[in-house]
């Protein structure tokens, strides 16, 4: 009933009864995200919290609140990773408030927002059954740009195989990864948890550095390469790219629970675009919870922004 009414509303423009107002987000906000956010991923929770300083401090990109009647309802984050790439975040809506029509107006403050940063890609990432933010993003001018299936393990003990990729590794990995039909697949993006960035040499440099990236030899040649980037969110070790012969894959996704041991993390996950990865890392000892696919919506046509009338305030 109250997606049924939250919809006719919005189409028809009905507004939040109150004053909404869209404006950076301030410290002062914490206690009432934090308690509406409290729920929203059932017993999940939120990562809100894990990030809010974070969020708060970045100057690069902006952390949007609504306010209903001068009380925080609703929250957005741009980010920027650079080069005119922009990932699209933390867009919650407290439950009282929900089919109100606040997330379409956070969302054209976003678009707002961006028209002025000029991007040249804009993204996010949702659950395949979260249909409220695939209809916002198709209404909102977004397109799926790839398909994960997410898969989870526990961290554990054990011993790694192959070695960590060191720098003079660097051009024969992004050589691998260019011909890789994962990377194809995902549409040139590197999962980080929730969070995808495309993988630029730059970035390959920055995974290697942080001991993120191992590769399996057979006689001299890459057999297989992973990278394990930190999901910087959930605090968790990812798997954000794995290719090469099966047994290298699963053999590179076996050291991923391992990695997380090393590195304190209670969990490890990773994204992997088809049915023929997601058998190898099943194989490998992961598992997939049904509802965890994941949709990587990019906007269609990021230049338009500045044409559109949004960006006139
Ligand atoms: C998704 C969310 C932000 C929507 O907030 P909201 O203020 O209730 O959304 P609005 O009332 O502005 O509705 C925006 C559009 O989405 C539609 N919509 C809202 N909830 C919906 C649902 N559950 N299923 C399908 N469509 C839905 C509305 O009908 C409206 O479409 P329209 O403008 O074409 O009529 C809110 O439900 C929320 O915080 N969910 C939990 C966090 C989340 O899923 N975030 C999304 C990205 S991960």
């Amino acid at each position: 009933m109250r997606r049924r009414a939250g919809r006719t509303g919005a189409r028809e423009g009905l507004r939040p009864a109150g004053r909404l107002k869209l404006r950076d987000a301030r410290a002062a906000d914490r206690r009432a995200i934090f308690e509406f956010t409290r729920r929203t991923w059932g017993q999940y929770g939120d990562f809100i919290p894990r990030v809010w300083r974070r969020w708060l401090g970045d100057r690069e990109g902006r952390f949007i609140v609504a306010e209903l009647d001068g009380v925080p309802v609703g929250t957005a984050k741009i980010s920027h990773f650079g080069g005119g790439e922009f990932w699209l975040e933390g867009l919650r809506v407290d439950p009282e408030h929900r089919g109100k029509g606040i997330a379409r107006a956070i969302n054209l403050e976003v678009l707002a927002s961006l028209a002025r940063m000029q991007p040249r890609a804009v993204r996010y990432c949702t659950g395949y059954r979260n249909w409220a933010s695939r209809h916002i993003g198709s209404v909102f001018g977004f397109r799926i740009g790839a398909r994960f299936r997410h898969f989870w393990a526990k961290s554990r003990k054990g011993s790694l195989r192959g070695e960590f990729a060191t720098r003079r590794d660097a051009g024969e990995i992004y050589e691998f990864m260019s011909r890789s039909r994962f990377m194809r697949l995902s549409s040139g993006l590197v999962g980080e948890g929730w969070v995808f960035r495309e993988l630029t040499m730059a970035r390959l440099e920055g995974y290697i550095r942080r001991k993120s990236v191992m590769v399996v030899r057979r006689a001299g040649a890459l057999a297989g390469v992973a990278i394990y980037p930190f999901d910087v969110n959930d605090k968790d070790l990812t798997m954000g790219f794995a290719d090469g012969d099966p047994s290298a894959i699963k053999a590179l996704a076996r050291n991923c629970p391992r990695l997380g041991a090393m590195r304190g993390t209670e969990y490890c996950s990773m994204s992997v675009p088809t049915r023929y990865f997601a058998g190898l890392v099943e194989e490998a000892g992961f598992k997939r919870k049904s509802s965890m696919g994941q949709l990587v919506f990019e906007f269609v046509d990021p230049r338009s922004l500045a044409r559109s009338p949004s960006n006139r305030k």
